[in-house]
C-alpha cells in the first residue's frame, strides 16, 4: 500500500468514526487517537524519511491537509456539542436565588452622623477643611509660637513639599473664620494625624470634631453649657464631666475634659488606664491671637473652641476597648453596627 493509499484510508476511517460520535467525551477520544503526540497522524510523519527524495514534498504535503482537515472537523463536531449543551442547561427558576451581604456604615461614620445631628440642634452649620495643610493653618494662625515641641517631627506627618498632614481640626477654625464674617457658629469633623505610639486608646489616625463659636460677650459658661448638653444627648443624662485646666496656645483658659468611663463603671480598665475617667475633648476661650490672626477684632468679638476625638467617644458608648478594631475592617465585628 502507498502512503498515499494509507492516507486516503486514514481519512476514510476518520470519517466514519466521526459519523457515529454521540458525546464530547468521544470526540476527545478520537483526537488523541489521530492528532495526539503519539497518533495516527504523527505516525504517518514519522514515515517521510522513509519516502523517495522526490516524494517527499508531495507526501508532506497531503500529511499537512489531512491533519488540517482533521482538525477542523473534530473543532466543528466539538462546537456542535457545546452548543447543544448549552442549550439543555435551562434556567430553573424556582431556584432559590443567592443572597448578597447588603454592606453597612461603618461604626465611625455612624457615630459622626450621630454627633453632628446633635450639634445641629444646638444651632451648629458644618464646615470642612483639608487634611494635608500648611503649617500657617495647622500651627502659625493658632498662636503656636515657631518652636513649640508639637511642630516636631514626632508628632507631625510631613508630606513631600511643605505639606503637614493635619495633626487636629482645629485649622478649620482659622480657615472659617478667614473667610466669614462673625458671628460663627459651626463643628468641623475629619481625620486628623499624629506619629504617636499606637495603643489600646491611641491609634496613628482618628477623627475629631471641632467646634466654634464666635460672638459678642460668649462666656466660659456657654462652653460648660454647650459641651454638657452634647455630652448628655449623646452618651444619656447619667454621664459626668470632669473639667481640667490644661493649656493649648489657642486658647485661654483652656480645660480638657474627661468623662466617667462606663465601660468599666468606673472601677477602671485598660482603656481608661485604671482611673476611671477618660479624656475625650479639649477646649476653651478662643486667644486674643488668634483672632488677630483672621483678622477678627478681639475687643469686640470672643467665643469659645473644643475639639472632641471621635473614636474615644463612640468606643466608650458602644463598648469598645480596643481602637484599633476599628480600623480593621474585620466584618464579624463590623456586622454588629
Ligand atoms: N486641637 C486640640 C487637640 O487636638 C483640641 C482643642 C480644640 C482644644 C479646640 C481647644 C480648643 O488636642
Amino acid at each position: 500500500m502507498s502512503i498515499f493509499d494509507e492516507i486516503g484510508s486514514v481519512a476514510e476511517n476518520f470519517h466514519n468514526k466521526l459519523d457515529k460520535i454521540i458525546d464530547q467525551e468521544q470526540i476527545v477520544d478520537l483526537k488523541n487517537k489521530y492528532l495526539g503526540r503519539k497518533g495516527i497522524v504523527s505516525n504517518l510523519f514519522s514515515q517521510i524519511g522513509k519516502v523517495a527524495a522526490e516524494n517527499r514534498k508531495k507526501v508532506g504535503k497531503s500529511l499537512n491537509s489531512l491533519k488540517n482537515e482533521l482538525t477542523k472537523k473534530i473543532n466543528e463536531k466539538d462546537q456542535q456539542f457545546s452548543v447543544s449543551e448549552e442549550k439543555s442547561k435551562k434556567t430553573d427558576y424556582s431556584l432559590p436565588g443567592y443572597s448578597f451581604n447588603k454592606g453597612s456604615q461603618h461604626p465611625i461614620t455612624q457615630s459622626i452622623d450621630e454627633m453632628l445631628d446633635i450639634f445641629n440642634h444646638l444651632g451648629f452649620d458644618i464646615a470642612y477643611g483639608p487634611e494635608v495643610e500648611t503649617d500657617w493653618y495647622n500651627f502659625g494662625s493658632l498662636n503656636f509660637p515657631k518652636n513649640h515641641p508639637a511642630r516636631d517631627m514626632q508628632d507631625t506627618f510631613y508630606t513631600e513639599g511643605s505639606g503637614i498632614l493635619r495633626t487636629h481640626t482645629s485649622p478649620v477654625q482659622t480657615r472659617f473664620m478667614t473667610k466669614n464674617k462673625p458671628p460663627v457658629r459651626i463643628v468641623a469633623p475629619g481625620r486628623v494625624y499624629r506619629n504617636e505610639a499606637i495603643s489600646p486608646r491611641s491609634y496613628c489616625v482618628f477623627n475629631q470634631i471641632e467646634g466654634l463659636y464666635v460672638d459678642k460677650d460668649v462666656t466660659f459658661s456657654d462652653l460648660r453649657g454647650t459641651l454638657d448638653m452634647f455630652c448628655k444627648m449623646y452618651f444619656g443624662s447619667d454621664v459626668k464631666l470632669k473639667f481640667r485646666t490644661s493649656y493649648f496656645p489657642f486658647t485661654e483658659p483652656s480645660a480638657e475634659v474627661d468623662v466617667s468611663c462606663f465601660l468599666c463603671d468606673g472601677k477602671g480598665c485598660r482603656v481608661c488606664k485604671n482611673t476611671g475617667w477618660l479624656e475625650i475633648l479639649g477646649c476653651g476661650m478662643i486667644d486674643p491671637n488668634v483672632f488677630k490672626s483672621v483678622g477678627y477684632d478681639p475687643e469686640k468679638y470672643n467665643g469659645f473652641a473644643f475639639g472632641l476625638g471621635v473614636e474615644r467617644m463612640a468606643m466608650l458608648k458602644l463598648g469598645i476597648n480596643d481602637i484599633r478594631i476599628l480600623y480593621e475592617n474585620d466584618i464579624e465585628f463590623l456586622k454588629q453596627f
